[in-house]
């Protein structure tokens, strides 16, 4: 595997940084995750933008434009042969000696891997996906891409112990979004729902894309927060991120949602949107 690693493709084994690295220190960088699929990648001028909304919040200069960015995350597609899965892209603020201060003067670090990955025909697209909720523990600038993931892993090592593929996480009785996606519900009246944007919740690039998707399909939209009580009785859930597109949900916290099985709005939604992708 190719890594691509402060301006050269390097062999996996080759590619290493500091441990001074404030990324590794003090998680002092964000990340972004971008879809391929045909060996294409898909939405990703605003997984850029969303890459440079997230280095412009915390203070670390854009190492490349978008067009060049593009062309690197294209470069290492085609040295990796990948044909469908994600580009990592990561970018810390530098190596230096640890203090919670630094200078003018550092070199950020980029780092950029590809990971193959089924997503359309996944298993999970015909089973649904059952999830849990748990407390969301997180900082209050969820809007950051930042790599600082600690609460969502071990909320999701939670959810993985209770034999689910997905945490919703909640704040105040209500759906803030899930570990790693956007949560949509869908009403009796037929009408999709989701969290309205803020610093509670990361702007989803997928969820974007389907809100788009579904209001060209006439669908009602209405951007509100879920409570927990609302997504169980919901006649549908369903959650979206670049790394599975649009997943079905079938359960919450062990109650079914719906009949129990997969909605026909996240199948369709699905559907349109690798439609939209190809
Ligand atoms: N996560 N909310 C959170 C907390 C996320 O981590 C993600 C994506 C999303 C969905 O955003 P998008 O549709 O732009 O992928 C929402 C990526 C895939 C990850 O951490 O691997």
């Amino acid at each position: 595997r190719t890594i691509y690693l402060d301006g050269a493709f390097v062999p996996a084994a080759d590619a290493r940084v500091s441990v001074m690295d404030r990324g590794f220190l003090f998680a002092d960088g964000i990340y972004e995750v971008s879809a391929v699929l045909d060996g294409r990648l898909v939405d990703n001028d605003a997984h850029l933008a969303r890459l440079d909304r997230s280095l412009a919040a915390i203070g670390i200069a854009n190492p490349h434009a978008p067009e060049a960015w593009a062309r690197l995350q294209a470069e290492l597609v085609r040295r990796n042969g990948l044909a469908e899965g994600v580009v990592y892209i990561q970018v810390t603020r530098g190596a230096a000696e640890r203090d919670f201060g630094y200078g003018p003067d550092l070199v950020p670090t980029v780092v950029m891997f590809t990971q193959p990955k089924t997503i359309v025909g996944a298993p999970v697209q015909a089973s649904g996906a059952r999830v849990v909720t748990r407390p969301d523990l997180r900082w209050a600038r969820r809007d950051i891409k930042s790599v600082g993931l600690l609460a969502q892993v071990m909320a999701k090592r939670e959810a993985a112990a209770a034999g689910a593929a997905e945490v919703f996480m909640v704040e105040d009785g209500f759906i803030t979004e899930g570990g790693s996606s956007t949560v949509f519900v869908v009403t009796a009246a037929g009408a999709l729902v989701t969290r309205p944007l803020s610093h509670a919740v990361l702007p989803g690039i997928t969820r974007l894309a389907v809100m788009r998707l579904a209001a060209e399909a006439g669908l009602a939209l209405d951007e509100r927060a879920i409570a927990v009580d609302e997504a169980v009785a919901a006649r549908e859930v369903f959650f979206t991120s670049a790394s599975n597109f649009v997943v079905p949900v079938v359960a919450i916290d062990g109650s079914d949602i719906g009949d129990g099985r997969p909605g026909p709005h996240a199948r369709r939604l699905m559907a349109l949107y690798v439609a939209l992708a190809r």
